[in-house]
């Protein structure tokens, strides 16, 4: 970023088709019962990344490499010697940051043999994994742009982001090659894996590395090359979305359906991409996933960006102690920021899918563009809806028609004409130059097909254009109403009242003969256009499909005193690229962009963000990095007013708390200037975990491979840790929760406190004023007292304003469980 110019998203909106009542939660596919079954087993042996040479230094280079081949070559000795011939199958060997094997076996029986084994750690069982988009009900339809000011080529010059995704389609403009990216930095070492669809230019300076996990998936069956290309090539078009989110080119025209929505721009379109395709249409598997970090990790990525969460908690002592958190922590030990999306399990408390403190777990929001689309009936009403098409030719007013009224009944498969899914049932003389109105079946729910069904009957029949309405659904506010993008005139008119007021003016004015058939279609409309955005100032707002805390210790869903979701970012109806190729999406099949919703679009804004936090400070630990983020997130909207969330998709709103949006919604501008940080490393996380109710010394132990350090006082808990937030899920009596800030300003600066205390309990924070130099640190005591118990979590801040205009927020999330004695 040139010259500390705010910088500013614009991001794009669109609309989510909600009709009836589709849960918008992740389907839990479970691996076949019969199939075979794939196991992780970390060894007692170092990985390289903690192994020490003679030099007592960490390996780099030919004696690392010679490491992890004699490791690989110990993992094949030590399961022949252990396991009968046939019964497994090693999948992967893991070298760098964790000693250990992905193993597919015939039989449960070889865990047990081998959990008995001397040598090995920590097992844990496959999980899979899904894509953080939401899928059911379907978004469509949309328009946008994120321009992004000053020197935007050059944003994030220097930094890699690893994607761990669906792969890449190289073709897309948002990934060719600019002339200020023409080699990757020097300290990246990654390697690009040519073929299918991915020839070996594919690596050309904007995408510096790329590899492709699959072994889980075809040991489940579920890989087929045809389907998934055998190459980090993306056949879904998820991780070509994220990725152009991340660090997609400046300024590329985002044209789909044959119209230019705007132009599109990653958040730091200078970054580097590499790209660990470990995800598919069916989902992930996290052994898979595994892989790929460990490879992002060895080639020298910087941010790591995740948009996929296990479809459950795995069992074991804690929610922080699965192998992926674990490996992630060890990630972040080796200082890469990682990123992942906080899941779409909304509005639901404890949804969180993304748990450890070490991550930075994205929340979702809507943005300020808005498609309006509108129709005017003959009777002078104009109805508000959804639909991102052009509109009806001239000021003309249309004859309306009913599907069932101009159709001759006959349907092969039994069902209504009015679903418009069969051009031929449609008389044509009688539809020329009318607009249809189809219909939901009432309580059935309609993907995209259904939508790219009605525009193709439509066009085949030569109707002027189709309003799409359902009498039974419910109050559904502008910003979900579905935008499908069509390159004939629609209107999607799914507002319950709305729909009412329309098919009662259609009834009101049709004349029918004494056997029913219509000879006066009286009602007329007309459809405006639909594909130009106007803006909004109550933006952003958590979106009602976003994951919410309080974050959980383990499975039986106890809060913990971590903060989650840490921070929000644009996560609702999100341009970006998209592999024409992909058949996930009916509407945008043939594409190269799309609009799409869910974390997984939040996680890559923020992604982004942290690739210009580190071009700016190339020396920021991650914890430094995810400070940043949060202590400068915004709490207002863009009309100043509070922050506010939604439940579902009618227009109501609620107050969000840090559990909607953690610390607010990402600022880039301020995040690269955030006068004091809180800074947190390897010992500390330990130190954490260690302090998590129900997990021991031993627990830690194999699934980090390091003991517990010896406590400063006899109890800690999971609020000391030095994190940019304090959480506490029981507060008893008081706690003093100590927090230690480090000024990271080029000037002296005196902050004062400012508190805001959470209902129910008393904060105190001193120094109330104090001073810090440059690169100093200063420590902050906060104590929090229950002053009246109650039921429920409540929410305050601690704000440390500086003088030389820091703004430092901490949002606190406090239970107050009992006042000491009581
Ligand atoms: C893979 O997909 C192709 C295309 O859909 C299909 O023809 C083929 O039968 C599939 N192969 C397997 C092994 O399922
Ligand atoms: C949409 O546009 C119409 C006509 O231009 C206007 O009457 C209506 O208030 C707008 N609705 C929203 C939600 O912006
Ligand atoms: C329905 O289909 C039958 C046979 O295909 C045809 O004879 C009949 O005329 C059709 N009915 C109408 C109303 O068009
Ligand atoms: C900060 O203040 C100290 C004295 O408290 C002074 O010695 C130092 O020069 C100041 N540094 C800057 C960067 O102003
Ligand atoms: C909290 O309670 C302790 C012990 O009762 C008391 O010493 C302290 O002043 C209280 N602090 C606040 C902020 O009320």
């Amino acid at each position: 970023m040139a010259g500390g110019e705010p910088l500013s998203l614009l991001l794009l909106l669109f609309a989510l088709v909600s009709l009836q009542d589709v849960k918008r939660k992740q389907p839990w596919r479970s691996r076949p019962s019969s199939g075979p079954t794939v196991f992780m087993v970390v060894m007692e042996d170092d990985p390289v990344i903690s192994h020490k040479s003679s030099q007592k230094e960490v390996m780099r280079g030919e004696e690392a490499q010679k490491y992890k081949q004699t490791t690989r070559t110990k993992h094949d000795i030590f399961l022949d010697s252990l396991l009968p011939v046939g019964s497994y199958k090693k999948l992967y060997s893991y070298t760098h940051l964790i000693n250990g094997f992905a193993l597919q076996a015939k039989s449960k029986e070889t865990v047990k043999i081998l959990s008995g084994a001397k040598g090995v750690r920590f097992i844990q069982e496959d999980v899979k994994m899904s894509k953080m988009t939401t899928y059911t009900p379907r978004f469509i339809g949309a328009n946008g742009v994120w321009p992004l000011l000053g020197g935007a080529e050059k944003s994030g010059a220097g930094v890699v982001i690893g994607m761990v995704d669906t792969g890449i389609d190289p073709s897309n403009p948002s990934f060719l090659s600019t002339s200020d990216q023409t080699k990757p930095p020097p300290s990246f070492k990654g390697t690009c894996q040519s073929g299918d669809r991915f020839p070996p230019d594919s690596c050309n300076g904007k995408i510096v590395g790329a590899r492709w996990f699959g072994r889980a998936g075809q040991a489940s069956g579920e890989f087929n090359a045809t389907i998934n290309y055998a190459s980090p090539y993306d056949p879904d078009g998820h991780g070509s979305h994220t990725a152009s989110i991340a660090a997609g080119n400046f300024h590329t025209p985002a044209i789909s359906r044959g119209y230019n929505f705007g132009h599109a721009s990653g958040v730091a379109p200078g970054a580097h991409l590499a790209i660990y395709k470990a995800a598919y249409s069916f989902g992930g598997y996290m052994s898979d996933i595994i892989a790929a970090v460990d490879q992002a990790v060895e080639d020298g990525v910087n941010i790591i960006s995740l948009s996929l969460a296990p479809n459950s908690i795995t069992s074991g002592p804690a929610s922080f102690l699965n192998l992926l958190e674990t490996q992630l922590l060890l990630a972040t030990k080796a200082g890469i920021s990682v990123v992942q999306a906080a899941g779409n399990g909304g509005p639901d408390a404890n949804s969180i899918v993304s748990f450890s403190p070490w991550i930075t777990s994205v929340a979702a929001s809507t943005t300020d563009r808005k498609y309006n689309k509108t129709i005017i009936t003959g009777n002078g009403k104009v109805f508000s809806c959804g639909g991102l098409s052009t509109s009806t030719p001239g000021e003309t007013m249309y004859p309306l028609a009913l599907a069932d009224d101009v159709s001759n009944g006959n349907l092969t498969d039994g069902s209504s004409p009015s679903s418009c899914q069969d051009p031929n049932v449609f008389i044509r003389s009688l539809v020329q130059g009318k607009v249809i109105i189809c219909m939901f079946a009432s309580s059935s729910y309609y993907g995209s097909d259904y939508f790219v069904g009605i525009a193709d009957t439509i066009q085949k029949i030569g109707a002027a254009g189709v309003i799409i309405t359902d009498r039974s659904s419910k109050d559904v506010d502008i910003e979900y109403q579905p935008t499908f993008p069509t390159t004939i005139p629609s209107a999607i008119v799914i507002n319950g009242a709305d729909a009412d007021a329309l098919l009662d003016y259609y009834d009101n004015n049709l004349v029918r003969d004494a056997d029913g058939t219509v000879t006066t279609f009286g009602a007329t409309v007309r459809i405006l256009e639909g594909r130009r955005a106007s803006y909004t100032k109550e933006a952003p707002v958590v979106a009602d499909f976003s994951s919410r805390g309080p974050d959980v210790d383990n499975a039986q869903m106890q809060a913990s005193d971590v903060l989650k979701p840490n921070v929000m970012a644009p996560g609702h109806q999100i341009w970006g690229a998209w592999s024409p190729t992909s058949d996930s999406m009916a509407e945008f099949q043939g594409e190269s962009y799309a609009l799409l919703s869910g974390t997984s679009m939040a996680t890559p804004h923020v992604a982004g963000v942290m690739a210009l936090i580190r071009q700016r400070h190339p020396k920021w630990s991650p914890a430094m990095v995810m400070s940043a983020i949060m202590t400068t997130a915004d709490i207002t909207d863009r009309s100043g007013r509070p922050l506010t969330a939604r439940r579902d998709e009618g227009g109501a709103v609620e107050r969000a708390t840090p559990f909607d949006m953690g610390a607010g919604s990402v600022n880039a501008a301020r995040a690269v200037d955030p006068g004091l940080v809180f800074d947190a490393g390897y010992k500390d996380y330990l130190q954490f975990l260690c302090a998590v109710p129900g997990v021991d010394d031993g627990a830690v132990r194999r699934a980090v491979g390091a003991a517990c350090p010896s406590p400063s006082r006899p109890r800690r808990w999971g609020s000391d840790l030095n994190t940019p937030s304090v959480t506490v899920a029981s507060l008893v009596g008081s706690r003093r929760v100590d927090r230690r800030v480090t000024s990271v300003g080029a000037e002296n600066e005196t902050y004062m406190a400012y508190v805001q205390a959470p209902d129910g309990v008393a904060v105190r924070v001193s120094p109330e004023t104090f001073a810090v130099a440059p690169g100093a640190t200063a420590t902050l005591r906060i104590v929090l007292n229950t002053t009246a118990p109650g039921n429920a979590f409540s929410f305050g801040e601690v704000v440390l304003k500086g003088d030389k205009k820091h703004t430092v927020r901490i949002p606190l999330a406090v239970y107050p469980a009992a006042v000491l004695g009581a």
